[in-house]
């Protein structure tokens, strides 16, 4: 990762920069590069043939603090977080943000310790960790023993004094070693942290990792999943749908606390611990269109019309050049429109569009339509993101194996804000 150099040049000069918080411009720096930057930097110097090789994709610092909301941890009078492939220490200052104020008040300190393969993350760990503390009004600690090159995958003192594990591992596929009894062959880097922070650290420590929807969802980790259950307790499952903009994937969060002793394999149920917060209805008023074409009478006012056939998913319908007549009831935009019926071979089992028409329009009972109660344009964007992500796809998939879609099943569906 010899790419991520120049932004650790950066961070050094940073932190050799420091005069005082009443540095403005220090401090708008500072403000960022424990941000999003760090991310930034690396999508925009190493390539992503080389990030997709080493699982290098960085945690969105406000994602990190959000799943934290998501859980309610327990906490002793010593509190480490450690995160065995840390990066550039994102989910790290996620935690410290979260709670560092919180334990200091009762004179808890939080520790924070991290490993990574990559020295330029780990020099980017450290570095950020101290502009954090400058930036909170501590003096800046040396973290060189707290952050260190290594496999995570391998035990090290850190996971025996964990007492949380903060983790967002990598996703690449590789080889399971022979000692791994739930799979064989290549497997996702995930799984096989997960089964690490298993084996190394010490019951009663809280496990909150951000792991591939497949972990959770495919038939190939069913092993692994049992696996887990066995060892662990499973606090709620939260779907975060895409990891990000960046990243087609989808992932969730998991909640694990370590047992005390292993219980006999179980097949916890990985679907039904989700919690769903909220589905489409709670956001958009659900119905079919009302035009039955062969049936319904050309009168009344001509308007645009809307049809299944031709209509595109996943883009926005400013135009349409079909027009009939009818009596019924017309749709302002902006709306959604979800096909009722997909085909053989689509990708997607609820395939939408954005209706933005400077007119009312007709709707054929093909279509669903989806009509926001509140938020215009940004909360139907926000829909369209989150019907097309893995997620909803398998949640469909779950409910119902025909390829018909019903007002009932669309209101349904988990809403992902994603
Ligand atoms: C998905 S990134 C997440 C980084 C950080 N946890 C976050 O959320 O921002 C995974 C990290 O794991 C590191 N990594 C890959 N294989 C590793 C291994 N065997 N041991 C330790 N770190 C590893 C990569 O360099 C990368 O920084």
């Amino acid at each position: 990762m010899k790419e991520y150099k120049p932004f650790v040049k950066d961070l050094q000069a940073l932190v050799a920069g420091f005069q005082g918080r009443n540095d403005l411009q220090w401090k708008e720096k500072a403000i960022s590069s424990i941000n999003g930057l760090a991310s930034h930097e690396l999508r925009s110097r190493v390539p992503l043939e080389e990030r997709r090789s080493s699982g290098a994709f960085f945690t969105d610092t406000l994602l990190g603090s959000e799943i934290l909301n998501s859980y309610k941890l327990t906490f002793g009078n010593r509190v480490v977080f450690y995160d065995p492939a840390c990066g550039a220490g994102n989910l790290l200052i996620s935690a410290k943000s979260h709670y560092e104020k919180q334990l200091s008040q009762k004179r808890v300190r939080l520790e924070v310790s991290g490993t990574d393969i990559h020295s330029e993350f780990i020099d980017a760990s450290k570095l950020r960790l101290s502009i954090f503390d400058l930036l909170h009004q501590n003096p800046a600690k040396d973290y060189s023993e707290q952050f260190i090159v290594t496999n995570g995958l391998q035990p090290n003192l850190f996971y025996e004094s964990a007492t949380h594990i903060f983790t967002n591992p990598p996703f690449n596929q590789i080889e399971a070693s022979r000692s791994i009894k739930w799979a064989t062959g290549k497997v996702s880097a995930a799984a096989l942290f997960i089964d690490a922070i298993i084996n190394n650290t010490n019951p009663g420590t809280e496990i909150i990792a951000i792991l591939p929807d497949v972990l959770r969802s495919g038939s190939r980790y069913q092993k692994w999943r049992a696996h887990v259950s066995k060892y662990c307790e499973i606090d709620n499952i939260k779907l975060l749908g895409q990891f990000d903009s960046f990243t087609d994937v989808d992932v969730f969060s998991v909640m694990l606390k370590k047992k005390n002793l292993a219980t006999e394999e179980s097949n916890h149920d990985w679907n039904t611990s989700v919690v769903n917060p909220s589905k489409v209805s709670d956001f958009f008023d659900v119905s079919v269109g009302t035009v039955v074409d062969n049936r319904d009478p050309h009168e009344g006012i001509k308007r645009p019309y809307l049809i299944s056939r031709g209509l595109k998913g996943w883009t926005e319908l400013r135009h349409t050049d079909l027009k009939r007549k009818h009596k019924g009831k017309m749709i302002k935009s902006p709306f959604v429109v979800v096909k009722r019926t997909s085909r053989h071979g689509d990708n997607h089992r609820a395939i939408a569009t954005l209706v933005v028409m400077p007119e009312p329009v007709y709707v054929d009972n093909h279509l669903i339509v989806l009509k926001p109660l509140k938020g215009g344009i940004k909360a139907c964007k926000k829909l369209l993101k989150s019907l097309k992500s893995q997620s909803t796809d398998k949640w469909i998939d779950d409910q119902i194996r025909c390829r018909h879609l019903t007002v009932k099943v669309v209101a349904e569906i988990p809403f992902f804000d994603l």
